[in-house]
């Protein structure tokens, strides 16, 4: 990966799997990462290991409104993002006869929603940076 130095990168679900990789890998280029999960105790194992000043947000990003909510988090906390890897996720594995709408609702307010809405709330900051880059797992 080219020197990230000086860049400020956000991993959702940065506590295992490959948001974590995703993390480690970020800050061995340089860059700052903001680690975000529902699990403080793995993301603060991670970020225990990472060298450029990390900073860690619980967030669950399944009720209304999640994906906004962190993204003034992220903002508050660091000023502004360069790149956004989103990765917290989750799969759902139904037959059609047991898939609910309250599957459907979870699944997507995880994996679609919040996803959507922290975006476009970083963006900006982006935008203001002379640009950054989206990653979507
Ligand atoms: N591995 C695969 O084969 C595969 C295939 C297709 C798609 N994907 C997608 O790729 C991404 C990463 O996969 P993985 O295998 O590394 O997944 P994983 O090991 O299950 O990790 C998922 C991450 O998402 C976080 N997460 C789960 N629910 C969350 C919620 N409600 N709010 C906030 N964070 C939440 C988890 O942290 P907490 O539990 O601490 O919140 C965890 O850090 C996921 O989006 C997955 O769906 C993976």
């Amino acid at each position: 990966m080219s020197d990230l130095t000086g860049k400020i990168a956000v991993v959702t679900g940065a506590s295992r799997g490959i948001g974590e990789a995703s993390a480690r890998t970020l800050d061995s280029s340089g860059a700052q990462v903001v680690l975000t999960g529902r699990t403080v105790s793995d993301l603060e194992r991670v970020a225990s290991d990472l060298e450029n000043n990390p900073v860690v947000i619980e967030s669950d990003l399944a009720p209304a409104q999640a994906g906004s909510i962190l993204a003034e988090q992220v903002l508050e906390s660091v000023g502004g993002v360069d790149i956004l890897v989103n990765n917290a996720g989750i799969p759902m594995r139904r037959t059609p006869d047991d898939l609910t709408e309250d599957d459907f609702d979870l699944v997507f307010s995880i994996n679609v929603r919040s996803l959507l809405m922290l975006t476009l709330g970083l963006g900006p900051s982006m935008a203001s940076r002379g640009g950054g880059s989206v990653i979507n797992i």
